[in-house]
């Protein structure tokens, strides 16, 4: 497997695979890579004959005071985990091969980007779908990876693609949890043993959901209020607590049919997301 660091030792060798008629797979990251980063390239080097994964923590989605400084920046480990589930190939850029000049043209994707996580962080969707236009640019894959636990990034994303005619296909990989029902996260580095044991909140907020909507609750408001209570027992600090339309992100105040649960809650300092899909017509599967 290769680390290769510009635009254009990708592109050749993007190129040359092309040219045997490769199908190509990208997925994006900003390295610190567990298991859920893991399933995607898992997927990818099922389904694609040469598979890119990109590490590259990518400043113009960070918020002035969020943690760009501080994100866990760990390629050789990340480098030797993509060898060994058969990656071809690793795109680390610099932020001047990404971003030489200042950046001018963005990608803002509307209306999407500015509710939940959007709300709470501006400016982080346009520099996420600015960064993942260009990848797409320069890699220019059939397939691209993303995980369901970023579910607004992965529904953001693949409108843009719809919106913008970009010709790959977005594949939606599902959460990868710890045993006891952690999402996984490269955040998840940051807690302490206690704000791991209180992190678990998100995960038991969405299971009392879970089972509420199983035993006939359809009140959004209600669902909610229990979650909440969940939340504030382990003093987590809710940023959000959810239930949308899956396609547009509007409110629901009644469950109907298919909806998306999402929560965002700061633990100390460290802020983690976590979501549960709902489907009134197909049996609920233990999240
Ligand atoms: O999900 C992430 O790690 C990032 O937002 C992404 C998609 C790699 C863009 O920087």
């Amino acid at each position: 497997m290769r680390i290769v660091h510009t635009i254009n030792e990708i592109r050749q060798s993007v190129l040359g695979k092309k040219q045997q008629n490769a199908r190509v797979g990208l997925v994006p990251t900003m390295g610190a890579l567990h298991a859920g980063h893991g399933s995607l390239v898992e997927a990818a080097v099922e389904e694609c004959d040469f598979v890119v994964v990109s590490i590259f923590v990518n400043p113009t989605q960070f918020g002035p005071s969020e943690d760009f400084e501080k994100y866990p920046r760990t390629l050789d480990t990340d480098a030797a985990y993509c060898e060994q589930l058969g990656a071809d190939i690793i795109f680390a850029p610099s932020a001047d091969q990404m971003y030489p000049a200042e950046q001018l043209t963005w990608v803002d994707t509307e209306k999407l980007t500015e509710v939940l996580c959007g709300q709470s962080r501006p400016g982080h969707f346009r520099g996420v779908t600015t960064v993942c236009a260009k990848l797409f640019n320069i890699v220019q894959p059939d397939l691209a990876y993303f995980g369901q636990k970023d579910a607004q990034q992965a529904i953001v994303i693949q409108r843009m693609v719809k919106d913008l005619n970009m010709p790959l296909e977005i594949h939606i990989c599902p959460i990868v949890r710890e045993d006891d029902g952690l999402a996984m996260s490269s955040r998840n580095k940051y807690l302490s043993a206690d704000q791991r044991k209180q992190a678990l909140c998100l995960y038991k907020a969405l299971t009392e959901c879970q089972s509420q909507v199983a035993a006939g609750q359809r009140q959004v408001a209600l669902l909610i209020d229990a979650m909440k209570q969940v939340i504030q027992q382990h003093q987590g600090q809710i940023d959000y607590i959810s239930i949308v339309d899956p396609q547009t992100l509007d409110s629901l105040e009644q469950i109907k049919q298919k909806a998306l649960v999402l929560v965002a809650v700061n633990i100390g300092k460290t802020r983690l997301i976590d979501n549960l899909s709902i489907d009134l017509n197909t049996p609920a599967n233990p999240i």
